[in-house]
């Protein structure tokens, strides 16, 4: 069996590569709008669905894995950003994806940022982005999804707040994010807290300790007795690790239940792509706007899976994301300590057909390693340190919050 889908995949592998040069000509965002189209109307009926099923899904019982009380199917999921208006949740099981992202959903209806906002670089096998979080906002979204039936497919939730105006103010900014949790309260299966969009008029507010601290405790006071959801946050690619461990410590101390890994990589801040693709250098987009998804983000988006698992000795949930183009990509960030995966980028330069092949591949590399379930994997290439207890604040924390 396994053997045959290879074999479709490689065929569909190479009919996406044949096409691609194709797909290229069209304006990036333009071709996004497109495929979105395409994949409503396989979604919008049983016929194009078990079609699509045939040509893309793939099921194998040892991908199963529950997650804080979860089941999914398997671990690969969609990144938030590709479905900003959530409306494509009926194509995505039979495109082979366990669970879906959706959003980023804003309290308010976004635009988003002027010009173009969307470019590929090809040879870095990256996408630039500079959407700033378009969406038709979190009441139309919501009154919508509460009622659609996501079946197989598992769904989350991604808030992040709006992107309207270049003043930050703290406590609108914290009713933005409540607004949105509160209208999905009951839509989906669990949340995260977006506080790490790279494109927004007002930067990166809640990176700050004492914001967070604020937003947390809020979440905390109105969003826990609303939902059982389980809630992650999403955390920036191009901080660093004392930043890291002060917004670590900060969600374990409000009992945050794990964290999404990680968001775009800023040029800036990075060495892994070919600095000449950028689009600021061919003067298509202003200079230190967007920021890149795909390769430039797969090693660092691992070592802040592989820090975060340490530092919160394996006790809270990562979902890794960043530059999965493989099953081996995708098999590293399992046993550095993430439970589930998020992708885009390798959708769009590989095909849909890779998600299926993805998942094949983690079949078999488990097998390869002794591991009849995904849960054994996790983690099991990052060991975690003994340390004492009074050098670990994560610890003591998680220890009072089992207490
Ligand atoms: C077109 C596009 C839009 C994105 N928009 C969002 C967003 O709205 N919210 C968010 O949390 N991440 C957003 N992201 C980041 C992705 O969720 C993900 O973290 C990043 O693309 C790395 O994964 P990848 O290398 O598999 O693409 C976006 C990424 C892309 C490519």
């Amino acid at each position: 069996m396994s053997f045959i889908v290879g074999l479709r995949n490689f065929t569909l592998w190479l009919l996406f590569r044949a096409a691609r040069p194709f797909i290229f000509l069209m304006e990036p965002e333009n071709a996004h709008y497109a495929f979105k189209r395409v994949g409503v109307f396989l979604g919008s009926n049983p016929i194009t669905r078990g079609f699509s099923s045939l040509m893309w899904d793939y099921n194998h019982k040892s991908l199963n894995i529950e997650v804080d009380g979860i089941e999914y199917r398997n671990p690969v999921g969609l990144s938030a950003g590709f479905d900003k208006d959530g409306e494509l949740t009926k194509i995505y099981p039979s495109m082979g994806f366990g669970l879906a992202e959706l959003g980023s959903f804003t309290g308010e209806v976004c635009p988003g940022n002027p010009g173009r906002r969307l470019f590929r670089m090809v040879k870095s096998r990256a996408i630039v982005v500079w959407y700033g979080l378009n969406n038709q906002g979190s009441e139309k979204i919501a009154s919508r999804l509460a009622k659609v039936d996501f079946g197989r497919l598992r769904v989350g939730i991604n808030a992040a707040k709006s992107n309207v105006t270049p003043e930050f103010e703290l406590q609108e900014s914290i009713r933005d994010y409540l607004k949105t949790m509160t209208l999905f309260k009951d839509v989906g299966d669990y949340f995260t807290i977006n506080i790490s969009c790279p494109n927004t008029q007002d930067g990166e507010p809640f990176v700050d300790e004492h914001n967070l601290d604020a937003l947390l405790s809020a979440v905390t006071q109105h969003i826990r007795p609303i939902t059982d959801k389980p809630i992650y946050v999403k955390l920036a690619a191009d901080i660093s690790i004392a930043e890291i461990d002060i917004i670590v410590d900060g969600c374990v101390k409000h009992n945050m239940d794990g964290f999404v890994l990680t968001n775009l990589a800023k040029p800036s801040h990075n060495t892994e792509h070919l600095p000449e693709e950028y689009p600021t250098v061919k003067g298509l987009l202003p200079a230190g706007k967007g920021a890149m998804s795909g390769l430039p983000l797969q090693r660092i988006s691992t070592d802040v899976i592989r820090h975060v698992y340490r530092r919160t000795r394996g006790t809270k949930t990562l979902i890794g994301v960043g530059g999965v183009f493989t099953a081996k990509d995708a098999y590293e960030k399992i046993t550095s300590g993430a439970s589930l995966l998020h992708m885009i980028t390798t959708m769009i330069f590989d095909g849909p057909q890779n998600l299926s092949e993805i998942n094949r591949g983690l079949v078999q590399l488990m097998k390869k390693d002794g591991f009849t379930s995904l849960e054994q994997a996790v983690g099991s290439r990052n060991p975690l340190p003994i340390i004492a207890e009074a050098e670990s604040p994560v610890l003591t924390n998680v220890k009072k919050e089992a207490a």
